[in-house]
């Protein structure tokens, strides 16, 4: 037991971000989100509507957590459509946001980071 001062400062001194709570998380992603260039078309909320009477130009992340959220394939389905990009000709948010479909995002993120970013933002719901 000579060494259980050691051993109890080992502990207080294990990084923070193992134990990262539900803000910590929300922050690192959105901060990952704005590097990927997710929000200059997403928002994390929806928006009010805008003056111009046009939609907005994406779906809100809680939008589509509400969307998906009794969706057990939603994830793995998701991931694929932020890095191919949202078929034109089959789109999931017609009459809601712009007309234009998301590009492919592939060059700009990962696959697991898009999976982490899929992941983050499907739990968005109220
Ligand atoms: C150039 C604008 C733009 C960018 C950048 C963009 N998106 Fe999108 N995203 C859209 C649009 C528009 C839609 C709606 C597509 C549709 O109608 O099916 C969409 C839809 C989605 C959906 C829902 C797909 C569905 O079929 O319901 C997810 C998830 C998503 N985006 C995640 C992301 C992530 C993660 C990033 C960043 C890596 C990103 N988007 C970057 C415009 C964008």
């Amino acid at each position: 037991m000579r060494n259980l001062p050691g051993l109890v400062a080992a502990l207080l001194f294990i990084p923070s971000a193992v134990h990262a709570n539900r803000a910590e998380y929300d922050a690192m992603m959105l901060e990952q989100a704005q590097q990927s260039g997710c929000m200059a078309c997403h928002t994390v909320l929806p928006t009010p509507r805008r003056a111009d009477g046009l939609p907005p130009i994406a779906p809100a992340w809680r939008d589509i957590a509400l969307k998906y959220r009794d969706d057990p394939g939603a994830s793995e389905r998701l991931t694929h459509i932020v890095m191919t990009g949202a078929n034109p000709r089959s789109r999931h948010w017609v009459g809601k946001v712009s007309t234009v479909a998301m590009p492919p995002n592939a060059g700009a993120v990962s696959e697991a980071r898009a999976r982490r970013l899929v992941n983050w933002l499907l739990v968005l719901v109220p």
